[in-house]
């Protein structure tokens, strides 16, 4: 695991990054979730730091990586928002502020264990994603900005490389037996699909509305087929990571690199590492 810090110009990539815009709109809905979630994995991740064994070094020292990871991501999925709030989209701001006040509540008002399970239910969540942008999108990607392309393959192979900590962190720190630690897991992960879900889906259909807005209805309907295979590309590794999520066995270790992920990863060995 690296700590990469890779220079990202989006002054010139759009909102339509993609030829089929609805993908395009659906993963700038996604992006708001790195921009609000990470921020609150890293506070997450230093509570149980503070909490976690110091002679569990490999696991300090794997934590410590993740942080500085996620707190590369959230910067550049930031300044990738911004650029989509000034190109007519600031209407994403309102939901994204009530998105980061539930992160806030749940810092203020849940366990460490909740976060923890919460979390683990988002990095394993990150695994549909991951195998769908490397293996499952080139029909969407093909004549996109780069720029937007290499910001979300980056962000994800990086999701594949720290894909143990979160999990690692939980069972260290669930303080209950495994029958228990198992279906907390589960608990964490099913809320974290319903939460975050809500969130993108809500943003999705404003960004949907605002393109839609003054087309016909026959437009209205090519671009609602467009958007529902989009959704199709995504779901098609779905099942079977959810199926490996919800097994008792599950161990994100075991989860294989998807198609040039580790090779995608390689271009980066000589960016500077993060102070
Ligand atoms: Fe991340
Ligand atoms: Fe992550």
């Amino acid at each position: 695991m690296l700590v990469r810090s890779p220079k990202f110009d989006f002054s010139n990539v759009r909102p339509h990054w993609a030829p089929c815009w609805e993908f395009a709109q659906r993963y700038n809905a996604g992006s708001t979730v790195p921009a609000h979630i990470e921020p609150y994995l890293v506070k997450v991740m230093v509570k149980a730091k503070a909490a976690l064994d110091p002679k569990n070094t490999e696991l300090h020292r794997d934590l410590g990586i993740f942080i500085k990871q996620e707190m590369q991501h959230c910067k550049m999925h930031i300044a990738f928002n911004k650029k989509l709030h000034e190109s007519g989209y600031e209407g994403m701001i309102p939901f994204e502020e009530a998105y980061a006040a539930e992160y806030n509540g749940f810092l203020e008002s849940r366990s460490l264990r909740f976060n923890l399970a919460y979390s683990e239910g988002f990095e394993a969540m990150s695994s549909i994603a991951v195998t769908a942008f490397f293996e499952h999108f080139d029909e969407f990607l093909k004549g996109a900005d780069p720029e937007a392309v290499e910001l979300w393959k980056w962000h994800l192979a990086e999701e594949y490389e720290h894909r143990t900590v979160a999990h690692d962190v939980y069972h260290a720190l669930s303080g209950m037996n495994p029958i228990f630690t198992y279906f907390y897991r589960l608990y964490g992960f099913f809320y974290a699909v319903r939460h975050i879900s809500q969130h993108t889906d809500r943003l999705a259909a404003y960004l949907m509305a605002k393109d839609r807005e003054g087309m016909t209805p026959e437009q209205i309907n090519e671009s609602k087929a467009r958007e529902a295979a989009a959704a199709k590309a995504l779901k098609k590794s779905a099942w079977a990571h959810l199926a490996s999520i919800v097994s008792p066995f599950y161990k994100p270790a075991k989860r294989p690199a998807p198609r040039g992920v580790v090779l995608f990863l390689m271009k980066y060995v000589n960016v500077p590492q993060a102070a």
